[in-house]
C-alpha cells in the first residue's frame, strides 16, 4: 500500500487516560511488529498479563479471519491486541468486542453495524475486523481480542472496504477512539462474566445480518440460505433452500444480491 506517512500514535497519552484502569493497562507499543495478537502471545503472561493491549502503528503479519492477512499502511488504522483473562463462558467475547467498537465510533458520530460474527460496518462496506485467538497459560485459555479498525485508508485489495475518515468532517484522533473502545470493551466484558445472555441481546440488536439471503463460506465449504436466527452461543443458523436449518460457529457472510 502506498499511503503518506501518517502521525504515530500518541501512545503515552492514552496509557495515561487509561492507567489504573481494567483494561489498558498496561499498554505496550510497538512502532511495528509482525502482528499485535502474535506480540500478545509471546509477551504473555508476565509481560502482558490479563489487561494489558498492545498497540502497533504498522503490522508486518496482521492477521485475519480464517486464515487471511489484514493490511494497513502505516499508521493509518489502530491495530491492538486486548489480553483478557478467560471468564466463563468465553462466547460473549466476540460479540463484546464487535459491540464495543460499535459504540465507540457512536460516540465519535459515526453510525455502524455488524456483520455476523463481528464484523464492523459502515454503510454495509468493512470498517474493521475482530480476530480472537486463545493462548493456553497453564490450565487456562486467555483470549487475545484482536481488532483492526480502518481510519485514513482501507485495504485498497477489498472492494468493500471502507475507512472512518471517509464519513466524518475532522479526521478521527485515533487515541480518543482507542480509549473509547477500551471503555466499551470494559463495560462489556464485565457485563460477559455476570449476565452473557445481555451482551448477546446488545450485540444482536446491533447485527445487520439477520432476516437477509446470504451465502457463508464455512471452514468446510460453502452454504447458502436465510440468516435465520442467533443460537445461544452466537451461532448463526442459516435456513436452507430444502427447509433445514444449519448452525455455523465459523465463516464470512455475504449478502446475496437480490
Ligand atoms: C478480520 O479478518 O476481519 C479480522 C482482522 C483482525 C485484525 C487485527 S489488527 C490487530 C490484531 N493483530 C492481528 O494480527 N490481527 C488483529
Amino acid at each position: 500500500m502506498d499511503e503518506p506517512t501518517q502521525r504515530p500514535l500518541d501512545w503515552a497519552e492514552v496509557a495515561r487516560q487509561r492507567a489504573g484502569s481494567a483494561l489498558g493497562d498496561p499498554l505496550i507499543y510497538r512502532a511495528q511488529v509482525d502482528s499485535t495478537n502474535a506480540l500478545a502471545a509471546a509477551l504473555a503472561p508476565e509481560q502482558a498479563p490479563p489487561g494489558a493491549v498492545i498497540v502497533a502503528d504498522h503490522q508486518t503479519s496482521g492477521r485475519g479471519r480464517l486464515g487471511r492477512r489484514w493490511l494497513a499502511a502505516p499508521a493509518s488504522g489502530l491495530t491492538f491486541t486486548v489480553v483478557l483473562g478467560l471468564r466463563a463462558p468465553a462466547w460473549p467475547t466476540p460479540m463484546a468486542s464487535g459491540l464495543a467498537v460499535v459504540e465507540a465510533l457512536a460516540e465519535i458520530g459515526i453510525g455502524a453495524t455488524l456483520k455476523w460474527p463481528n464484523d464492523v460496518l459502515i454503510g454495509g462496506r468493512k470498517c474493521a475486523g475482530i480476530l480472537i485467538e486463545t493462548r493456553r497459560v497453564g490450565d487456562a485459555y486467555w483470549l487475545l481480542a484482536g481488532i483492526g479498525i480502518n481510519v485514513r485508508a482501507a485495504d485498497p485489495s477489498l472492494p468493500n472496504a471502507t475507512y472512518l475518515d471517509a464519513h466524518v468532517r475532522q479526521p478521527v484522533q485515533r487515541e480518543q477512539l482507542l480509549v473509547h473502545v477500551l471503555e466499551r470493551l470494559e463495560h462489556w466484558y464485565t457485563v460477559a462474566a455476570e449476565r452473557p445472555a445481555r451482551v448477546r441481546d446488545a450485540w444482536q440488536a446491533r447485527l445487520d445480518t439477520l432476516g437477509k439471503q446470504v451465502r457463508v463460506q464455512t471452514p468446510n465449504g460453502q452454504i447458502a440460505g436465510l440468516a435465520a436466527d442467533i443460537a445461544e452461543d452466537g451461532a448463526l443458523i442459516v435456513r436452507l433452500a430444502d427447509g433445514s436449518a444449519q448452525a455455523v460457529q465459523a465463516g464470512d457472510v455475504t449478502l446475496a444480491t437480490k
